[in-house]
């Protein structure tokens, strides 16, 4: 296998100008060592986009988007690594060089590939099923009830998975697949050295990414017992809510039509599609994720939600405004009927038709959340009236887009019987509290207090080396509550004790899970305006207590299930010691180490 050799990587990085680079996407105006725009990654009227030449990263202070000049290309134009590498090498005129994979590479690829064909092969074994075996004769029994077509059958790659319990593990076996191999796509469970398949007896939906591979499962029970689905476990291939599903088949009529219909099941997507409606994809069943909004947002910025009018549905569809608020991409809402799911209605006499028709009503979601406050409130009393104010002056706080913004404003001063001065007093509110939304910091994703004094202590790390060094050789991971900011101090810790010395590698911002925040550690590290040294101590301090905050609450956790533990309680007795210590200090301003 050929790859771009790490010397070729490092020379198109150090041709590149990162300004000259982001400039066709947003106007950058100098501000100290970096340079301001407005972010290209989401809408907004004040800049928090920072740009550091030096360095060559960005990082947006409002969406957190940042990284380097490959992930900024990545991003903004929708290509793999690989691809960005090879455009900006065009750009700078460099060469690139490509080597053979090492032996540890070309195992883990080989395997990868392994593991994947294996699912693929899996896909194959349980259609076939379905279609052949006299064993699935209830599962094409339920499909046809359904009114599923073979086409959408075969299009979807639907599947039956033998009731026998060890029919895919042996076929598999025998087609030299290893136990192990077996065991990590999660299609095999192992039982006293005994091998059985996880999928018995269920209709089979293949997962796949965007091109079509398989990564996963979701199988459906065809009676009523529990649970309806059962899916395949996250695995190294895939996460859950990375996934979105049937965007293999969609992507190409998500980008012809420029929109994208988001369902909840994977039968809506099927039934959508057999209805002539192409460009739909489903969010996997977990409540929509962010990563899914983004993954979606490669092929159009017009996605509209189709969830089951119940409370779930009405919970996800508010979620994911919270989510794109940081994205540049615009929600609709197309309203279901009471107790109907987009595959019930286009099942129904009208068809498609009927689809296409609530989806051309599809109000924005704003909009969406406007009526539907209105409609829940009472507005025959003041009182009522005045509550349904309060709401709705929330709701609209949220708002990106001020035209979209002053049309809601005037419909609810309409129904609400507002005279005109208190029209005026709303808008000034409202646009007061949207102003407030455009600057980046109200709308950086809500970090919890313990994740931002994480970060703050990492970034405080790289402003200063010296005073550091200490502090991070005594800490561990369980320092740190997330799984990016666990990676980044591993990350720092490495360089600032010299292992990179020698090594000027600029850091891989493509994968790992320090790679979201690794750039807004290294810009907020030398913007300017980092705090004093002494926040290094006390935040080090303030992570030191949280971290024996929650050992705590484990052992009282464990003395409330069993309180003869006496380890527990002594552990938990030297604890809160070592708490009250360390509170002592902070309070004291005795920042002794
Ligand atoms: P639904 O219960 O609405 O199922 O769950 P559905 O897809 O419409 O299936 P039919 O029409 O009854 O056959 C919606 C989605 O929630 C996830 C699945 O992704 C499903 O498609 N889900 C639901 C699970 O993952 N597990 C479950 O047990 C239930
Ligand atoms: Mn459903």
């Amino acid at each position: 296998m050929a790859l771009i050799k790490q010397s070729s990587i490092q020379a198109v990085l150090d041709a590149c100008d990162m300004l000259e680079i982001v400039s066709p996407y947003t106007e950058l105006k100098k501000t100290g060592a970096n340079y301001m725009g407005r972010c290209p990654f989401h809408n907004e009227k004040t800049p928090s986009f920072s740009v550091d030449p030096a360095q060559k990263l960005y990082y947006c202070f409002g969406c957190g988007e940042g990284g380097n000049a490959f992930t900024f290309l990545q991003k903004i134009e929708s290509l793999e690594f690989a691809d960005a590498v090879q455009a900006l090498a065009d750009k700078y005129a460099v060469n690139l060089e490509f080597k053979q994979s090492s032996a540890g590479q070309e195992e883990r690829f080989r395997r990868r590939e392994r593991v994947l064909s294996l699912l693929d092969q899996a896909a194959s074994y349980y259609s076939r099923c379905l279609r052949d075996s006299a064993k699935a004769e209830s599962g094409r029994l339920y499909l046809k009830r359904r009114g599923f077509k073979e086409e959408v059958i075969r299009q979807y790659r639907l599947g039956f998975s033998p009731p026998g319990g060890q029919a895919l593990a042996k076929a598999a076996q025998d087609k030299g697949f290893s136990a192990e191999e077996l065991i990590s796509t999660g299609l095999v469970m192992q039982k006293s050295g005994r091998f059985y398949d996880r999928f018995r007896g269920r209709l089979m939906f293949p997962f796949t990414d965007h091109r079509g591979r398989v990564l996963g499962f979701g199988a459906r029970v065809l009676d009523d017992s529990k649970p309806k689905y059962l899916n395949s476990p996250d695995s190294g291939l895939y996460h859950k809510g990375n996934l979105v599903f049937g965007l293999g088949n969609a992507r190409q009529d998500i980008v012809r039509q420029d929109r994208a219909y988001v369902v909840e099941g994977y039968t809506d997507v099927m039934a959508l599609s057999q209805a002539g409606i192409k460009n739909v994809v489903a969010s996997m069943g977990t409540a929509l994720t962010g990563q899914q909004l983004r993954e979606i947002s490669r092929f159009t910025k017009n996605i509209y939600l189709s969830f089951d009018a119940d409370a779930a549905g009405q919970k996800a569809i508010l979620r994911a405004q919270e989510l794109a608020n940081n994205m540049a991409i615009s929600l609709w809402v197309v309203k279901m009927p009471p107790g109907q799911d987009p595959a019930d209605l286009v099942m129904s006499a009208g068809g498609g038709q009927d689809y296409d028709c609530l989806a051309a009503e599809a109000p924005t979601l704003l909009e969406y959340q406007v009526q539907m406050t209105l409609s829940r409130s009472d507005l025959s009393t003041a009182a009522g009236r005045n509550k349904a104010f309060a709401a709705l002056k929330k709701v609209l706080s949220g708002a990106a887009d001020a035209i979209e913004r002053d049309e809601q404003l005037r419909i609810i001063a309409g129904r609400l019987r507002l005279d005109v001065e208190n029209v005026a007093y709303l808008m000034k509110a409202v646009s007061h509290a949207a102003a407030a939304s455009d600057e980046g910091e109200a709308r950086q994703r809500v970090l919890t207090h313990q994740e931002s004094n994480e970060r703050s202590f990492l970034s405080l790390c790289l402003a200063y080396p010296g005073e550091a060094r200490r502090y991070l050789q005594a800490m561990t991971d369980a320092y740190f509550t997330t799984e990016q900011t666990r990676a980044a101090y591993h990350w720092v810790k490495e360089r600032i004790e010299g292992h990179n010395a020698g090594s000027k590698a600029a850091p891989d911002f493509s994968t790992g899970a320090a790679a979201s925040i690794l750039p807004e550690l290294q810009i907020r590290s030398r913007s300017g305006q980092e705090l004093p040294p002494d926040a290094l101590h006390e935040l080090f301090f303030r992570l030191s207590e949280a971290r024996i905050n929650r050992r705590i609450s484990v052992l009282k956790e464990e003395l409330s299930r069993d309180d003869n533990n006496s380890e527990s309680f002594k552990d938990l007795c030297r604890l809160e010691t070592r708490r009250r210590e360390i509170i002592e200090l902070i309070q004291s301003g005795s920042y002794e180490f």
